[in-house]
């Protein structure tokens, strides 16, 4: 059988195998970002992967774009996520929380705070978002974020992954993929800072390396990661060359002592990579960048994941999509079963229909 089943360990984590729940915004927090009851059956339901990565989860109420995400800056939330850690550890799992600062990718109907979004710089994005009073609304345009304010911004990570840990979190990953803040510092298209914090690529990179270092002080670099994504042009970001920016960042991140740098892979074309429509062409390109663990998410397969981590490419498998609606995912993997279709128009609903109701294979 595939070593995608056998455990692992990351430093001193050891992992039930190699398999890895992706992070999926699911919106099932009430307006204070509090988990409901039943985000903790979800969880605990889909604990045989081998680590589990949280939604997307705001570090402060600015941080937050979407309706209905959870955070980890009160109490309350903080209380609630300790419920789901117990649950996941109970059956084995072991859970990291990603950190999802939207930056201007954010809606101020979505938030409990009036102020405008803010971002490395005032551009606003293309699109709409959704929000629950006035259904799709344009982005607004973001306030930048003044120099004198990034130290209190970095805190505010520091902060966040304490109380992750408080609340039973293995460890943290920092979301820089996807166009949300710390992705809109390495861009160009999003970053026109002239502060040190902009400019040349090692000025786009450097409030990234500046967050990921002060977290790794504040936890260990072993129960720090990071997600990436280079080439995708998701939230309209646009890179004048993500390879180069990404291989930067890369080398200027402590990755040895690292949880693990996640790479989510390119849907097969990318303009921005020039890859010739191979989605996982980009992953040797960074391997040498990367010291430690590397993992990759986006459209694996069993036989995918299994090829890439025989030959040693990658150290885990991340899983997403097949995640919603197949709770015993592993198991279905290892027997050969057959999965289950999501429910799509359910995935960002409030309530357990589409969620924590997708069964298990009969035993
Ligand atoms: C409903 C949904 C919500 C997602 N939310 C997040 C998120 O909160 N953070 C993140 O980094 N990626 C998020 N993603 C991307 C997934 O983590 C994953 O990379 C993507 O689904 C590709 O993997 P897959 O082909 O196995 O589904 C989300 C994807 C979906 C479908």
């Amino acid at each position: 059988m595939s070593s995608l089943f056998d455990p692992t360990k990351l430093h001193d984590l050891t992992l039930q195998n190699r398999i890895v729940m992706a992070p999926l915004t699911r919106s099932r927090a009430d307006a204070m970002g509090v988990p409901k009851p039943f985000v903790r059956d979800y969880y605990a339901q889909r604990a045989g992967a081998g680590l589990i990565i949280s939604e997307g989860t705001q570090t402060s109420f600015a941080g937050q774009g979407y309706a209905r995400t959870p955070g980890i800056h009160t109490p309350e939330q903080i209380a609630a996520w300790k419920t789901v850690t117990d649950a996941v550890h109970a059956r084995g799992g072991k859970m990291f929380m990603q950190f999802m600062h939207c930056g201007r990718i954010a809606h101020p109907l979505n938030r409990q705070i009036p102020d405008l979004p803010v971002a490395p710089s005032a551009v606003k994005p293309a699109g709409q978002m959704w929000t629950d009073q006035q259904q799709m609304q344009d982005y607004p345009t973001p306030r930048a974020l003044e120099t004198a304010e990034l130290p209190a911004l970095i805190d505010e990570f520091v902060t966040a992954a304490r109380n992750a840990r408080a609340a039973g979190f293995d460890g943290v990953e920092l979301h820089a993929a996807n166009g949300y803040l710390l992705n809109q510092f390495l861009a160009s298209n999003t970053n026109r800072r002239t502060d040190g914090y902009g400019t040349s690529v090692n000025g786009r990179i450097r409030f990234v390396v500046e967050v990921v270092e002060a977290v790794a002080a504040a936890i260990g670099a072993a129960r720090t990661g990071i997600r990436v994504s280079p080439g995708h042009m998701f939230n309209d970001i646009v890179d004048a060359n993500p390879l180069e920016t990404h291989r930067a960042l890369l080398d200027a991140l402590p990755t040895a002592e690292m949880a693990y740098v996640h790479v989510m892979l390119p849907d097969a074309f990318s303009p921005q990579l020039n890859n010739a429509g191979d989605p996982q062409a980009v992953l040797p390109s960074l391997r040498p960048h990367v010291k430690g663990a590397l993992i990759a998410a986006g459209n694996l397969t069993v036989a995918s994941a299994s090829e890439m981590i025989d030959s040693g490419l990658i150290q885990l498998a991340v899983f997403g999509r097949p995640f919603i609606a197949n709770p015993d995912l592993v198991e279905r993997f290892k027997a050969g079963a057959p999965l289950a279709e999501p429910r799509q128009e359910l995935f960002y609903t409030p309530g357990v229909e589409g969620y924590s109701d997708y069964p298990a294979l009969a035993t």
